[in-house]
């Protein structure tokens, strides 16, 4: 199924699951290197990483632990750039290695406000893991964006863990919104 309908709006295939899975076991490799004797913490951001969490961290084969956060900032089709509040935030993060793990960063308001909350424990490192980027919705640049996955245009998208009014998170590929033409 190359189209589909959530609601008022149609979406395209944008990314195959297969890619998505491939793309992933790089990163992983990449990670496994750079935290060789580490034991980093891989904090997932919910409710979208979900499925990239899950996949990725089968691809980690260096000692680890896991944990998730839940911030609300968004909703329907734009970012409202209003952080709400980080919830469930493991509070023993001194001195330890952090990776945030990210579906997508889009105006990078929700980082920044998870970086700044991590970074109050005084952990030894922060990095930034997200699956998607769209480099034209940044407002600022993030040091701690280290690994991403693909780079896409400043366009919404919806499925393997992202949301359109929170519907289409179950989809195993990413669609992208057909723009009206
Ligand atoms: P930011 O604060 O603008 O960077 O928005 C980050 C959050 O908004 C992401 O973690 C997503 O949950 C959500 N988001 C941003 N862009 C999209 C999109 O295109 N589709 C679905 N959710 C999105
Ligand atoms: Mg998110």
């Amino acid at each position: 199924m190359n189209t589909i309908q959530i609601e008022d709006k149609a979406f395209e295939i944008l990314l195959e699951n297969d890619n998505i899975c491939k793309r992933t076991r790089l990163i992983g490799i990449q990670l496994n290197v750079d935290y060789e004797n580490r034991c980093p913490i891989f904090i997932g951001v919910l409710n979208g990483s979900f499925l990239f969490m899950a996949d990725l961290l089968k691809e980690i084969t260096v000692s680890c632990e896991v944990g998730f956060i839940k911030v609300s900032s968004y909703e329907g089709a734009e970012s409202s750039g209003k952080i709400k509040q980080a919830f469930g935030l493991p509070t023993d993060l001194f001195e330890r290695d952090i990776i945030i793990v990210e579906d997508i960063v889009d105006t990078g308001f929700t980082l920044d406000y998870i970086i700044a909350e991590i970074k109050k424990q005084e952990p030894a490192s922060v990095k930034v893991c997200s699956l998607l980027l769209k480099p034209k919705a940044l407002k600022a640049p993030i040091e701690e964006l280290e690994y991403v996955g693909f780079e896409i245009a400043n366009e919404f998208v919806v499925g393997y863990g992202l949301d359109y009014n929170g519907l289409g998170r179950n989809l195993k590929d990413i669609y992208r919104a057909k723009t009206v033409s």
